[in-house]
């Protein structure tokens, strides 16, 4: 994985800042949230064309299990134009071990070609997996910094884990 030079400051006030996430049941959307107020950037919702069922288990083991199983990649409702950006956080629920499916149409369906991935992603007790790895071989030409990892929506500590985990990507 590509990590930013230690040391080489990336101060995020003279860079346009997106944070793109897909949220299922919500965690990883309050996730995104909470470090958009100490970022402030631009938020954007990844939702697929085809909505996903709110039953856990129709979910998680049908149509996510089938797309993970198939590598499928389903359409999603809108993109967003990513060229005016510079830092691009991109979050995910894990799911099956990897990003959510919404999220890899995400990462091929723009150029990341001098863009800075900041992953971050939440879980259910699995932890991050190698999903940054994953998020750099859909979008070879970004570079992925070190992913924040939390597990469901967090604890009391999360918000000082995001601080932290900001200044030791230098973006803080
Ligand atoms: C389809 C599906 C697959 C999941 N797979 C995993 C997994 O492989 N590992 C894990 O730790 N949690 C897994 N979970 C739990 C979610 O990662 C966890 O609840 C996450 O915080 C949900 O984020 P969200 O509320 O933004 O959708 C899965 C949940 C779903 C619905």
């Amino acid at each position: 994985m590509i990590y930013a030079n230690k040391g080489e400051k990336m101060s995020l006030a003279d860079r346009k800042v997106l944070i793109a996430y897909f949220s299922w049941s919500g965690n990883t959307k309050y996730i995104a949230e909470k470090i958009n107020t100490k970022v402030r950037g631009d938020i954007f919702r990844i939702e697929t064309k085809i909505p996903y069922p709110t039953d856990y288990n129709e979910t998680a083991y049908g149509i996510a299990k089938k797309q993970h199983d198939e590598n499928i990649h389903p359409e999603i409702k809108d993109n967003c134009d990513i060229s005016n950006y510079d830092v691009i956080f991109v979050g995910t629920p894990a799911w099956w071990y990897t990003m959510a499916p919404p999220v890899m149409t995400f990462l091929e369906n723009n150029n990341f070609e001098g863009k800075i991935i900041v992953p971050f992603v939440t879980h259910g007790g699995g932890g991050g997996y190698n999903i940054a790895d994953d998020m750099k071989e859909l979008a070879k030409t970004a570079t992925v910094l070190t992913p924040l990892i939390v597990y469901g929506k967090g604890n009391l500590n999360t918000d000082k884990e995001i601080d932290n985990w900001l200044k030791d990507i230098n973006l803080k």
